[in-house]
């Protein structure tokens, strides 16, 4: 893939709809985004499809939904008030700042000047709780949504009866004060995770993590549809690893400006349960009853961003056609091949034409039926090959046209995105048939 089509990838986004600059009217803000209409359903669709492979579908797998902002002694606890943090360069010249692993050289970038010692700068984004702003006030956005899962081990353990080997998931946003934040939202200071602890039994962690990066890459392949080869497990090297892993893995994505991080899986031994059970003075040791042992869980930690793999679930689903895909269009079009698992829009209903009621009529029936069961875009608007276009290009998989034939038959024809092929079907098959495809 060439850097244009990134480029090509992030203005279609912006043009339909599925991702703006946050505060736009104002010129933006680094490192934040807003996400459209098209962009909250894809985003829904993978969220929720992570969320039914990783939770309703496992048995000892459970949710949770955790406060953003926790007592700061979790991030003493966790190392991150100590550890997380990024070197930084300063220019001494045009005082531009720069993440320090991140310079090819020791010059600035931007004017080539000499840069001061590097320093580390925490990446952790502080507040203040309450009126009064001192150092007792202080609390911070999570950076991850992990300690949230920690520091609630004991409560799902003591509320959900289960045992281990068990896992706690969850969705939600983590702020990370970024020096560089870039390639559009890959890196944010604002983003989403989707993450699990699973706890082990010492001694099982191998077989664990080997299980995981299994699952993980089974669910990029075969649920988000994502092609096979432009995916990839890498180990990360020992100078990568976090403060808290032992090991890790990285699955990364081919995006066209180069292979990067969507998910890491980590293994992260008892460090986060040993240091809280430091911390907070709470003794939080599994016991097992039919063994009479009782020790510190080890943790297995699938780790993924979600806007990350919203743009490469963009990136891979993306392709743009010289000439147009119809002999009646010479254009260029766009079509987007996303799963019809997690398209925006899964349905397009198109009376022929727009100006003879009794085919408006029967299509507004034929919307008000389909979409209590999918996500569907009315539209008629311009000549209809035009209006296929608008829905290949946000890649939805169905488009139902309803004509004169309708009106008398009670029939309509369905359009496959990816082939064209259009076939005849009566209204009152068309749900089964779409879900059955
Ligand atoms: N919990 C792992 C991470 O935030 O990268």
């Amino acid at each position: 893939m060439e850097n244009n089509n990134f480029d090509k990838i992030i203005s279609f986004t912006k043009r339909r709809g599925f991702v703006f600059q946050s505060s736009d009217i104002y010129g933006g803000i680094g490192g934040f985004y807003d996400f459209g209409p098209l962009g909250v359903e894809l985003r829904n669709n993978i969220k929720n499809s992570w969320w039914n492979y990783m939770v309703q579908k496992r048995e000892n797998i459970f949710g949770l939904d955790s406060s953003i902002i926790m007592n700061p002694n979790v991030w003493r606890a966790s190392g991150h008030i100590e550890t997380f943090s990024d070197p930084l360069s300063e220019c001494k010249k045009c005082h531009k700042r720069f993440r320090t692993d991140h310079l090819k050289e020791n010059k600035c970038p931007e004017c080539n000047g000499d840069l001061m010692e590097p320093r580390n700068f925490n990446l952790m984004f502080k507040t203040f709780i309450g009126p009064v702003e001192d150092d007792t006030s202080i609390a911070y956005l999570r950076p991850e949504t992990a300690q949230g899962i920690f520091v609630n081990y004991k409560n799902i353990l003591n509320t959900q009866r289960t045992k281990i080997p068990f896992g706690i998931a969850q969705i939600g946003k983590a702020f990370r004060n970024e020096i560089t934040p870039g390639n559009f939202i890959f890196r944010m200071r604002e983003f989403e995770q989707m993450e699990m602890e699973y706890f082990v039994k010492p001694g099982k962690e191998d077989e664990a993590f080997k299980y995981w990066i299994e699952q993980r890459v089974n669910w990029y392949t075969n649920v988000l549809g994502i092609k096979k080869e432009n995916l990839r497990v890498r180990e990360q090297e020992k100078d990568e690893l976090a403060h808290y892993a032992k090991g890790c893995v990285d699955i990364e994505y081919n995006f066209p400006v180069g292979w990067l991080e969507i998910e890491g899986i980590a293994s992260r031994g008892d460090f986060d349960l040993s240091q809280h059970q430091k911390f907070s003075g709470e003794d939080l040791n599994y016991f097992d009853i039919e063994t009479k042992e009782k020790y510190l869980p080890s943790v297995i930690e699938p780790s993924c961003g979600l806007d990350r793999i919203f743009l490469a679930v963009l990136c891979d689903a993306f392709n743009e056609i010289e000439g147009g895909r119809t002999q009646e269009s010479e254009e260029k079009e766009f079509l987007l091949k996303l799963k019809s698992n997690i398209a925006p829009v899964k349905v397009a209903v198109l009376p022929l034409v727009k100006n003879k009621e009794e085919i408006t009529t029967k299509a507004k029936e034929v919307y008000n039926m389909l979409k209590d069961n999918f996500s569907c875009q009315y539209d008629e608007t311009g000549a209809i090959g035009r209006r296929y276009r608008r829905q290949d290009e946000i890649g939805t998989p169905w488009a139902v046209t309803i004509d004169f034939e309708s009106i008398v038959n009670n029939d309509v024809t369905l359009r496959n995105r990816d082939t064209m092929e259009q076939q005849r079907v009566k209204i009152s098959d068309l749900i089964s048939i779409i879900n059955e495809n």
